[in-house]
């Protein structure tokens, strides 16, 4: 039996900010994470009881919240992130996103270590970024810290873009080819 030896190598790094309070960080980010907090509160979570919430900056200045809505169809219900994003992108289909802030608490309140998106709402944020061709800052909070990520791409490595998807004539008005 031959001896197969592995050619190639990649190696991928994740660059995170770390900061150790919101002291630390910008007022137009404490703002931002202070929306996520809030909207924390709004979470409907009675299966899980486990509150996320997300604010969005968009270029314009609004800032858009979300939580996690779930369902007793558990599948039905949606990540605090994808709540956000999806309304940011679809009242502002224009906007670029400028920053996420992402918070989770649980019954002894906020997480001590900063919440990480699940994989769905990693697709999502990348999406985003691809959509407006511009990377935008990811801040994932706790109590002991806060994680800075500059683009969705470090969040989601080897990821899918839909490249290759057959894409056919008739598509949305807006559409330029
Ligand atoms: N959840 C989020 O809202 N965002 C995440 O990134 C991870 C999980 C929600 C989904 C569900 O309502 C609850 O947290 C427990 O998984």
């Amino acid at each position: 039996m031959p001896i197969l030896q592995v050619m190639k190598h990649l190696n991928l790094t994740t660059q995170i900010e770390i900061f150790d309070s919101l002291d630390e960080i910008n007022s137009t980010e404490q703002a931002l994470v202070n929306a996520a907090k809030e909207a924390c509160l709004k979470a409907y979570a009675p299966y899980s009881e486990f509150n996320v919430g997300a604010a969005v900056l968009l270029e314009n200045g609004q800032i858009i919240t979300g939580s996690n809505q779930e369902n007793a169809a558990y599948p039905s219900g949606l990540c605090a992130e994808r709540t956000a994003i999806f309304y940011a992108n679809a009242q502002y289909p224009d906007t670029p996103v400028t920053s996420i802030a992402i918070i989770a608490m649980n019954k002894n309140g906020i997480l001590e270590n900063p919440v990480a998106p699940c994989g769905a709402c990693r697709q999502v944020l990348l999406e985003t970024e691809l959509r407006y061709k511009k990377a935008y800052d990811i801040l994932l909070v706790g109590q002991s810290s806060i994680q800075k990520i500059k683009s969705s791409k470090d969040l989601l490595p080897l990821s899918f873009v839909g490249e290759g998807l057959i894409k056919s004539k008739a598509r949305s008005p807006k559409s330029e080819d």
